[in-house]
């Protein structure tokens, strides 16, 4: 038990699949996982344990933000010797190439955040997603037949910006889409050692101005799911 998650220490599993919203994690235990248990309610940050195809997962949400998935991987990494956390999540497409719906895998993420300077004076403005885990999960997508675009994204603190310059972000740091969360679960995962990976499906572009509904998000938030846990199969 930690400040913020109630598990016992045997109740989080090695693999971590990780959607921002606790509602989806409770979606995705409920419809994917066997022998299934509630094992953290705090803040309605639901976590849920339980087994796919005999592979023992948890699922647990991140909330919004760097500061709230900096708090609950530090803490899964740390406290319950987590190895390896996949978020899943949506994110905003810079580039006329990434159209609503597309799957990307983070290859790593740039921020002009403080939480690597501040967590341990990491200087370092973009962090790389563990190779071995993005491996896996460029394996299954093949294995699945499904298309994954793989690129840099822009992991922002500031959801509502005055002027966005996104054009500098893609020209200066190759990001084809913006996030908030990938850089703090990066930075963790380097620092404690850990892996990580991020799934997201474009959700809006801030080139078109189209937007999805959360209904029609459905079908491709299905594909990123069963992807990252086929992909926690070979982990
Ligand atoms: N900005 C930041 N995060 C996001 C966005 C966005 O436009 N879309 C989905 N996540």
């Amino acid at each position: 038990m930690t400040a913020h998650i109630e598990a016992k220490k045997d109740e989080i599993a090695e693999i971590v699949i990780m959607p921002g919203d606790p509602l989806r994690a409770k979606f995705i235990a409920e419809t994917y996982l066997k022998d299934v248990k509630l094992v953290n309610q705090i803040r309605n940050m639901y976590a849920y344990t339980g087994y796919y195809h005999d592979k023992k997962l948890t699922i647990m949400a991140s909330g919004m933000g760097m500061p709230s998935i900096g708090i609950y991987s530090y803490e899964l990494y740390k406290f319950y010797d987590v190895k390896t956390i996949i978020r899943v999540g949506t994110a905003g497409s810079y580039s006329k190439d990434l159209n609503l719906y597309d799957l990307v895998l983070v290859n790593a993420s740039y921020s002009d955040s403080s939480y690597a300077k501040v967590q341990n004076k990491n200087e370092e403005d973009t962090i790389k997603a563990s190779f071995s885990t993005n491996l896996y999960i460029t394996q299954t997508a093949e294995e699945k037949n499904f298309h994954v675009s793989i690129g840099n994204v822009y992991s922002t603190d500031v959801f509502y910006k005055e002027n966005d310059n996104f054009k500098r972000i893609i020209q200066e740091k190759g990001c084809g889409a913006c996030e908030m969360e990938s850089f703090a679960l990066f930075h963790n995962a380097k620092t404690l050692g850990k892996n990580a990976a991020c799934l997201l499906t474009i959700s809006d572009s801030l080139v078109t101005g189209e937007e999805t509904t959360p209904e029609e998000r459905q079908t491709a938030f299905i594909q990123m799911i069963e992807l990252a846990l086929d992909s926690s199969l070979k982990m």
